[in-house]
């Protein structure tokens, strides 16, 4: 049998875009999607600090959060008519219906569900998250991702990440792709 990756061609699938709260894990599995399928993984927030020439904090600090929702706008924007990307997106992309627009027409969107505690194990401490840092209670972030879950759950496959491998996250991800194709 061949790898589940081959049976769903780059071209049957265009490009995949990964969602989910901050710490859902889509660098990780992104990068290791990539792997699996040929396909070229890219970091949504990487090219918004690599165009700006500034880390998110200090975009966040300058600019304000509206700035920066419109330069990751622009950045996804600037990758919807590629092909045979891999694209982890920042956590808060879910918030404008333009973004819906660039995603599904990128390709299958894919939510990358966690528990919080999984999630809260994977920010904790962490400086380069404005809206996770520790002047944030756990509370606030808590009623972020409250906020935020109705919206995920728009995606066209949500894969829950709790308690498995990335093989596995991986594996189930290609399946749900491969069931839409
Ligand atoms: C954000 C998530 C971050 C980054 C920015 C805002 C959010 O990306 O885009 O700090 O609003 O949830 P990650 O989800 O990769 O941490």
């Amino acid at each position: 049998m061949p790898p589940i990756s081959a049976m769903c061609t780059v071209s049957d699938i265009s490009n995949i875009v990964l969602i989910g709260f901050m710490g859902a894990g889509k660098s990780t599995v992104g990068h290791e999607l990539a792997k699996t399928g040929v396909m070229d993984f890219v970091d949504l927030d990487e090219l918004i600090v690599r165009r700006q020439g500034r880390t998110i904090p200090r975009i966040f600090a300058e600019d304000g959060e509206e700035v920066f929702r419109d330069y990751e706008t622009e950045t996804l924007s600037s990758l919807a008519k590629k092909r045979g990307l891999v694209v982890a997106t920042g956590g808060g992309i879910i918030g404008r219906p333009q973004n819906w627009t660039l995603m599904r027409q990128m390709g299958p969107v894919v939510y990358l569900r966690a528990a919080w505690p999984t999630l809260r194990a994977r920010i904790s401490g962490c400086t380069n998250r404005p809206l996770a840092g520790p002047d944030r209670s756990e509370e606030q972030v808590v009623a972020l991702l409250r906020r935020r879950q109705s919206l995920y759950e728009q995606a066209d496959l949500t894969v829950d990440t709790d308690d498995k491998t990335l093989a596995e996250v991986v594996e189930e991800v290609w399946r749900g792709i491969k069931d839409r194709c």
